[in-house]
């Protein structure tokens, strides 16, 4: 069991053995449990940025889903070792777009005339085949707490932005942050005949987003933010840009995993806050200002964990740490060159950004 004092001392034993050798990253949507034995903690950028800087590590192992650790195998050099105690953990945004799919997509935007002024823009919630695909096209990748910066920079590149594969995080970001319309963005649906749009809806278009979304976000509505608004006066409600954009409208604030940490540690003694975001991170939260005064609940009772992101439990932590302590590598990741080559790329461009 989670609690299990047996699997606790295990994972410190097999971590301990493993001294410097051994580096965890531990996303900020990771059960406690988990949490317990990262060596950092991190949204997807922080965490990007983390796996680069510990060129010593042997092994990295992370506790994540599985997009993370390919960007990790990207950045970090050719005899580190990604590993992800769970290969099941993936992420059902990221299987929205395939590379099949995009490959597609980009030719109906050719054949509209369009692709000439298109840079992609592709959230890091996205295969290591999209961040080729993004790199290849002289686009750069982006994360919710970078998505405006991306943004900036590829409408100095080009005239219009293919968004992949979150609509709702590209639509946020347009609409809020770039001050464009909702008219300005169309939705490319990868399972109709050309997307479902006319080569004139491409051509008026900025922004062409992709039909995918984040399957714990998405469920967050207005009618939670109401509701909690009812029930707690005065409650400041923060939500994550993977929420719909109705939703973001109704919010207070909105904001990266990163950004809802640090305005919830900014915040006064007596405030009371409604948080949309997965509910690990939101319980942990929870829990550690309650001692602040500080109230903090989750936005809608109906809406779970990430499924996916739960997936890397103790018992899968220890399986993997114990493993690499015998000298056994297990689930490892491991992008080919070709894609690496153009991912980094895209990463890279990323990580430039101003
Ligand atoms: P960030 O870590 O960029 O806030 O993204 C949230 C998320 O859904 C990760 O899977
Ligand atoms: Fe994917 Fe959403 Fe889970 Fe993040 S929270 S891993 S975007 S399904």
């Amino acid at each position: 069991s989670p609690s299990d004092p047996d699997l606790v001392e295990r994972a410190r034993a097999a971590k301990e053995k493993l001294g410097e050798k051994v580096f965890v990253l531990g996303h900020h949507y990771q059960r406690d449990e988990v949490i317990q034995f990262a060596d950092v903690t991190g949204d997807s950028f922080k965490l990007a940025r983390d796996a680069a800087a510990r060129p010593e590590a042997e092994y990295i192992v992370f506790c994540g889903v599985h997009f993370m650790a390919e960007s990790a195998d990207i950045l970090t050099t050719d005899d580190q070792q990604v590993v992800l105690p769970d290969l099941a953990a993936g992420c059902s945004m990221a299987d929205m777009a395939t590379a099949e799919q995009v490959a597609e997509c980009w030719d109906v935007l050719t054949d509209a005339g369009v692709a000439e002024q298109v840079v992609p823009v592709s959230y890091m919630n996205s295969s290591a085949d999209i961040k080729a695909f993004t790199g290849r096209h002289g686009g750069t990748i982006c994360t919710s707490s970078n998505a405006k910066r991306a943004l900036e920079w590829a409408f100095e590149q080009g005239e219009k932005v293919l968004f992949l594969p979150d609509q709702h995080l590209g639509r946020n970001t347009a609409v809020r942050d770039m001050g464009m319309s909702l008219e300005d963005c169309v939705l490319y649906n990868p399972h109709k005949p050309n997307g479902g749009l006319t080569a004139e809806e491409l051509r008026d278009a900025k922004m062409i987003l992709w039909r995918g979304h984040c399957s714990v976000h998405g469920r967050f509505s207005v009618e939670s933010v109401n509701d909690v608004r009812a029930r707690i006066p005065g409650v400041n409600v923060l939500v994550h840009p993977e929420c719909k954009h109705e939703v973001v409208a109704a919010a207070d604030q909105v904001g990266s995993t990163e950004y809802i940490i640090k305005a919830l540690e900014a915040a006064p003694a007596g405030s009371k806050w409604a948080i949309g975001t997965e509910l690990n991170l939101v319980r942990r939260l929870a829990n550690r200002f309650a001692a602040e005064d500080k109230e903090i609940v989750f936005l809608d009772k109906t809406v779970c964990f990430c499924s996916t992101m739960n997936r890397i439990d103790l018992p899968h932590l220890v399986w993997t740490l114990e493993s690499l302590a015998e000298g056994k590598l297990v689930n490892r990741i491991v992008v080919d060159p070709e894609t690496e080559k153009y991912a980094k790329l895209a990463l890279e461009r990323m990580l430039a950004l101003p």
